[in-house]
């Protein structure tokens, strides 16, 4: 049964802002593949993130670094081809915008033309303020990432929750504050107290999507492969697990082997 306050037979950013006004929670996954991301479509999913861990997840790497440009490009039209209803948002990936801001304004729109997506998003606060602006002026709808913005991973030293304290925090809120002065249409805020958040999420106009930040933001999202337990080495505590499938895809795959080996796949029935 549907708990939406209103049906969006397509979700746009504005729709975002919607529910926000309309205190509806937006609910967003991550997804980097056709097969998958028309399977969260249909769930009813509100928006989707082409995010940067498929690094990790999709490619096995330890950190989002790695992953390139045109790989992101790659997994986003994947996903845009699959998808009918949510709104598409595409990591820019470590390195692709950082350098000045013609180079976040080239790469953001390698997003859009090359992938169908309907927006970016983009890690950091004061220090990248030119660069997204400069893609908000050519039309493109960007979303912030603040608290713990894994591609500097190298600066923080661990994924431990960020802005504990005060000084932190504050230069936290002025980063929130200005993104949506420049005009983000949301910010992704991740692993922060769940109090700051609240702060964050009841101090400004353009929803705030939460990843270990708490109840009081306006949406939350989580990577798929966890949610769904197929990474099941991964366990901080904002985790929920909807699923055992690492669980369940050893158990099919168990069952087709010792089919295949015993004779009995394929039968009678499963042959011309
Ligand atoms: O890359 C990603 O999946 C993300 C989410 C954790 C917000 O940025």
């Amino acid at each position: 049964m549907s708990t939406a306050k209103k049906e969006y037979p397509r979700v746009t950013v504005k729709s975002l802002t919607e529910m926000k006004l309309l205190k509806e929670k937006i609910a967003m996954l991550t997804a980097y593949d056709y097969s998958m991301a028309r399977i969260v479509d249909e769930a009813g999913i509100d928006a989707i993130l082409v995010g940067d861990s498929a690094a990790n997840v999709m490619a096995g790497f330890e950190t989002t670094l790695p992953i390139t440009l045109d790989q992101m490009i790659y997994h986003a039209s994947s996903v845009v081809r699959a998808v009918q209803r949510a709104l598409v948002i595409v990591d820019l990936p470590f390195g692709s915008y950082q350098s000045d801001p013609k180079q976040a304004l080239r790469s953001a729109i390698r997003i859009m033309k090359e992938s169908g997506a309907s927006g970016i998003k983009l890690e950091g606060g004061h220090e990248i303020k030119d660069s997204i602006e400069r893609i908000l002026h050519a039309g493109i709808p960007v979303m912030g990432h603040l608290g713990l913005t894994p591609q500097s991973i190298n600066k923080f030293g661990t994924y431990k929750v960020r802005a504990k304290e005060s000084d932190e925090a504050e230069q936290l809120k002025k980063d929130a504050q200005m993104l949506e002065e420049i005009g983000c249409f949301a910010i992704v805020l991740e692993k922060v107290p769940a109090k700051l958040a609240k702060e964050v999420a009841d101090s400004l106009q353009i929803p705030i999507i939460g990843i270990g930040a708490g109840n009081g933001v306006d949406g939350q999202v989580l990577v798929i492969h966890d949610m769904l337990g197929i990474t099941n080495e991964f366990n901080p505590r904002f985790l929920r697990r909807y699923a055992d499938l690492h669980q369940e895809m050893i158990t099919a795959f168990d069952a087709y082997r010792k089919d295949v080996k015993s004779g009995s796949f394929p039968n009678a029935k499963e042959q011309y």
